[in-house]
């Protein structure tokens, strides 16, 4: 698999959605990144089904849903109903993740698993295996347009250790903080789908961003 990216909604202009959405139709971008936030389980709120919703009826590539919510297990049949073709929960935010997940799979979605940058890999070992996606923060989970945290490198060097040691085909993805200065050591590192909100939404082309994250990503691959 070459490398995916996937540029986050979050930082797309709400007012002018449908044309953020169809230029990431139109881009090399693979997935659209979804932050659902409640206030709750981050200090921040962000949208829920009605943009989902909008976001999904004009979109032509894969939603990549991160819940950035306590208790995601009520909402997942929504959110798979609403068009979510993967979806990531927060292990912080989930008591039972192994029941969580089965529900995932249940829906015949991706599962994902997001971890906060103060949690270690390991808390993984027993459910990488089950799992499509884990999602490395590289920031606190809330807002868009935050720095990169460099303990990162670390953390893909050791889930990628465990995915191997656990024979699982585990996807790594790093949501925060990622642009153009950093994504090919990321890559290097072993990550697979990167996501980019700031970096992507604020450059003079958002387009053209995309194109070269792709290609600097993908030479590394
Ligand atoms: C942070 C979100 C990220 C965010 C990434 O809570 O989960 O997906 O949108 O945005 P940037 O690339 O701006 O850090
Ligand atoms: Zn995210």
């Amino acid at each position: 698999m070459s490398v995916l990216i996937a540029p986050s909604v979050l930082s797309a202009d709400f007012g002018n959605l449908e044309r953020d959405i169809k230029m990431i139709n139109d881009s090399k971008a693979d997935w659209f990144h979804v932050d659902v936030m409640d206030g709750v389980f981050v200090p921040n709120i962000s949208f829920g089904f009605p943009v989902l919703k909008a976001v999904k009826k004009h979109a032509r590539k894969p939603l990549d849903v991160h819940l950035m919510i306590v208790n995601p297990d009520i909402y997942l049949s929504a959110f798979a109903d609403a068009g979510a073709n993967i979806i990531s929960v927060h292990y912080e935010a989930c008591t039972h993740l192994h029941r969580t997940i089965q529900k995932m799979r249940q829906l015949g979605i991706l599962a994902g698993v997001a971890i906060n940058p103060h949690t270690s890999v390991s808390v993984l070992s027993e459910v990488i295996a089950s799992i499509d996606v884990v999602v490395l923060m590289s920031v606190n989970p809330g807002f868009g347009g935050q720095s990169f945290i460099r303990n990162t490198y670390s953390k893909i060097a050791d889930l990628k250790n465990l995915i191997i040691q656990k024979n699982s085909g585990a996807k790594i993805e790093i949501d925060g903080g990622v642009d153009l200065n950093n994504a090919s050591e990321l890559v290097r590192a072993g990550a697979d789908i990167l996501v980019a909100g700031n970096a992507v939404f604020s450059s003079t082309s958002p387009s053209n961003t995309i194109t070269i994250l792709k290609e600097a990503a993908s030479q590394e691959a």
